[in-house]
This record gives structure tokens, C-alpha cells and sequence, in this order.
């Protein structure tokens, strides 16, 4: 005969969050302690939101899209980067530690000011398709037909959300402001691998080939081990270095 599993006790979980809010000069950096009776497929998303319901409206966080898309809700999980939308809390201990994600400007508590990075890296990488037929904006050139394979390698380096976690899990970019971190780097990759871009390798590597990137990774591996995407990181990197090497 079956046996119908016994229910598992509800546990109150304790969560510690960081807190500060930089605009303050009277704050200072702290841990507060809120308790929550954890639910079944609690994401840490709804224990936060939780909290700011019915504890404290003053905690500041970022969601938009609660699914793992928009890249808002990165921050440190128990000492590891990580989407609070997709991190369930009967993952984690009954004990959960929450920091907001280093190397970005501090909003407030877990909330950062990832845009501003990303966009200063973009800017600096120009991570923009670069070709003078685009510039005439001729839909005939836009839609030039790419081979699948290739729109799939492509494809797969987009999914990247800009969330920050690799360049919070990267002693580089803790140490270098101006390194562009496995972000960065991955653009790169995407639009060299790009037909309709026609920068050379050369202008490519003129943008990463120093210290602020390729050059500057020390092969810590933590972007890939931490990115919720999973895209291969660490690879592209040893990849471009490579090719680097080989057309120098
Ligand atoms: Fe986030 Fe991964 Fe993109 Fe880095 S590469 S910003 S960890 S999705
Ligand atoms: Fe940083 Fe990843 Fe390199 S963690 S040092 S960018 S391998
Ligand atoms: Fe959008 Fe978490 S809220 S990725």
C-alpha cells in the first residue's frame, strides 16, 4: 500500500538583510533581522515582498518581471550572487543573509544601480552593430539572411540579462573599476560573431585586448559558475584570448 508522505513542518525562516541607505548621513550599514513563516515554492522574491507588506515599507529592492528576465533582482545570496526571482527559499537554510551586489552604486539596502554600469560599459565597447548599411536603415539590409547555426551562437550569447551577478562574483572587477567583466566580454563575442558588423578583429581587440579586459581577467571563473543564465563565460573568454594571441 502507498504511504502518503508526511507533511514537513513550516519553517520560520530568518532572514538578515543589509541595511543602508546611502543619501542618509545619519545611516549606517547593519543587519536587521526579519522573520517569515516560509510557504511552499517560496521564492525569496515573495519573502522580501512579504517583509516590505507587513513589516517594514522602508526596504528597498528591485523587481520587475519576477520571471528571470529583466536582470533587476540580483544581489548576494548567503554570500553568493543570485536572482531573488529564481531562488527558491526551501534551497536555501532556515538562516539567509542578504547583501546587495558589489561594484554598483548603492540605491539603498539590496537595491543597486546596475543600469549606469552597464550602460558606461556599453558605451565604452560600443556594443552596437556597426555597419554603414544599417546607418542608410534599409529593412532589404537589416533582414540580410544569416545561417541558423550561426543566428542560434548568437541567440544563445543575448540571453545574457545584464544582472551584474558575474561582475559581483569577479575579484577583477571588485579590484578594477574599469574592468567590463565577463559581461562586457561576452558582448563582444556576440557582435564580432555578428556577419553585419564590419569591425575587424583588430578594432575589436583594440577594445578589449588590455588590462580593463581580457587581459585583466585572472580566470576566477565565478562569472560562470554564478551566472543564472548559464552562458559559458570563462570559455568565451579563453576564446577571445586565444584568438588574441594568435592575430597579435
Ligand atoms: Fe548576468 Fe550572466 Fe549576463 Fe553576467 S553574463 S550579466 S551573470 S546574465
Ligand atoms: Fe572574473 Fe570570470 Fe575572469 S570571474 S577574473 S571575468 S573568469
Ligand atoms: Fe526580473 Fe528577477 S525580477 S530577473
Amino acid at each position: 500500500m502507498n504511504q502518503i508522505p508526511l507533511r514537513q513542518a513550516r519553517r520560520t525562516l530568518q532572514i538578515q538583510v543589509l541595511r543602508h541607505n546611502p543619501v542618509d548621513p545619519a545611516s549606517e550599514p547593519h543587519l536587521q533581522a526579519f522573520e517569515v513563516e516560509e510557504a511552499d515554492a517560496m521564492t525569496l522574491f515573495i519573502a522580501l515582498n512579504e517583509i516590505r507588506e507587513q513589516q517594514d515599507p522602508s526596504l528597498q529592492f528591485d523587481f520587475v518581471c519576477r520571471a528571470g528576465i529583466c536582470g533587476s533582482c540580483g544581489m548576494i545570496i548567503n554570500g553568493r550572487p543570485g536572482l531573488a526571482c529564481r531562488t527558491l527559499t526551501r534551497d536555501l537554510p532556515e538562516r539567509i543573509t542578504l547583501a546587495p551586489l558589489p561594484a554598483f552604486r548603492l540605491i539603498g539596502d539590496l537595491s543597486v544601480d546596475t543600469g549606469t554600469w552597464m550602460r558606461g560599459m556599453s558605451e565604452r565597447l560600443e556594443t552596437w552593430i556597426h555597419s554603414e548599411g544599417l546607418e542608410r536603415v534599409d529593412i532589404d539590409t537589416m533582414e540580410q539572411v544569416m545561417e541558423p547555426e550561426l543566428a542560434e551562437q548568437i541567440y544563445e550569447l543575448e540571453r545574457c540579462i545584464e544582472c551584474g551577478c558575474c561582475v559581483a562574483a569577479c575579484g577583477t572587477a571588485q579590484m578594477r573599476e574599469d574592468f567590463v567583466g565577463a559581461v562586457g566580454l561576452n558582448q563582444i563575442t556576440r557582435f564580432r560573431l555578428d556577419p553585419r558588423d564590419e569591425r575587424t578583429d583588430a578594432e575589436f581587440y583594440e577594445l578589449v585586448g588590455n588590462e580593463s579586459g581580457v587581459f585583466g581577467c585572472m580566470t576566477l571563473l565565478g562569472c560562470e559558475d554564478f551566472c543564472p543564465k548559464d552562458l559559458p563565460l570563462a570559455t568565451q573568454i579563453a576564446f577571445l584570448r586565444r584568438r588574441m594571441a594568435s592575430t597579435a
